[in-house]
């Protein structure tokens, strides 16, 4: 089930990166976190939440937010299910500064669904497991906990659908930081940088003129674990895979695959509509450590930086 399945492949002392995969739903069993809150990406089958403050149904495109020792289930109304989980246990996730953007804009208030309260009345043996203090311990309740029939309050579960992103971007030249397509934010203790930031890259127009439109290559000081919900991400023409996910670590140089290069050199810069696209990051101004599960994976792909070979050198303007 969701929490059988849930497997750590990085982290640091404020954020860690989950996957999850399960074939069959929570029963008579029952999750919190008393480290953190939980946002759950799915990338494959349909989420049936059961919280102590009510139900939340989510789609792949859709993401929940499970606040720090909310009790909950995950059902499976539709069989197998995965996906990404990104666990803060720094400041609680809010919508970013929007600067000179203004009043609206990325995410928006209004699409923030809360559940109303649902309860079942069930006295049969339920085990509650609690992940405290990097560790999981486990007790037997002679009840189901949710048993919460009314609340109010302000820290609340919620569900957001990533295609109701306003999304904002340049309509003159360059690549614009990817923090502009910043979800939510974690911050730091340090203005300017985040404990994590959940960014997405959706569906787009992209209209840049005499620019290399593609992420160009770079160095920065936030850790960016990236995964790919469902087609494919518009700097990896190769080898990245809806349900996987890459890690460029802190001041790790990346950029785009030679594949991409040599497509985006070539393209006529007209108006594109970038489709059937939903890539995020979960990033860290702080280093995300790979766990062993991950490192020594066979999943791992050993021969990742391969993507970069065959670039030649630069030659200047004649
Ligand atoms: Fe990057």
């Amino acid at each position: 089930d969701f929490v059988d399945g849930l497997t750590s492949f990085a982290g640091n002392a404020g954020v860690g990166v989950h996957l999850y995969a399960a074939n069959r739903s929570m029963e008579r069993r029952a999750f919190f976190n008393a480290d953190g809150e939980l946002l759950i990406v799915p990338q494959q089958g349909r989420l049936k939440i059961v919280t102590e403050l009510g139900l939340i149904d989510i789609d792949p495109l859709e993401v929940a937010l499970i606040p720090r020792g909310v009790r909950f289930r995950v059902e499976l109304p539709d069989g197998a299910a995965r996906g990404y989980v990104c666990e803060n246990g720094g400041h609680p996730f809010r919508l970013p500064e929007l600067g000179p953007i203004g009043a609206n804009g990325l995410a928006n208030v209004r699409d923030f669904e809360m559940p109303a309260a649902w309860f079942e009345d069930v006295d049969t043996a339920t085990e509650l497991i609690q992940k405290f203090a990097g560790k999981l311990w486990t007790t037997t309740l002679d009840h189901s906990p949710f048993d919460v029939v009314a609340w109010h309050g302000n820290l609340a579960p919620w569900r957001y659908d990533l295609r109701r992103f306003n999304t904002v971007n340049t309509v003159s030249f360059d690549h614009v930081d990817p923090s502009i397509f910043t979800v939510l934010t974690s911050p730091s203790d340090t203005p300017g940088t985040a404990n994590c930031d959940f960014v997405i890259f959706p569906p787009r127009w992209t209209v840049a003129e005499g620019t290399f439109r593609p992420p160009w290559f770079h160095r920065n000081v936030m850790s960016e674990y990236m995964g790919l919900i469902e087609g494919s991400y518009d700097a990896k023409a190769g080898g990245f895979a809806p349900g996987g996910g890459s890690l460029h670590n802190q001041m790790a140089g990346h950029g785009p695959d030679k594949a991409s290069y040599d497509a985006a050199i070539a393209a006529d810069l007209k108006p594109q509509k970038i489709e059937k696209t939903m890539a995020f990051m979960f990033e860290s101004s702080a280093v995300l450590r790979p766990t062993r599960f991950a490192v020594e994976s066979p999943l791992m792909q050993l021969d990742y930086d391969d993507c970069w070979s065959g670039f030649t050198k630069a030659e200047l303007p004649k």
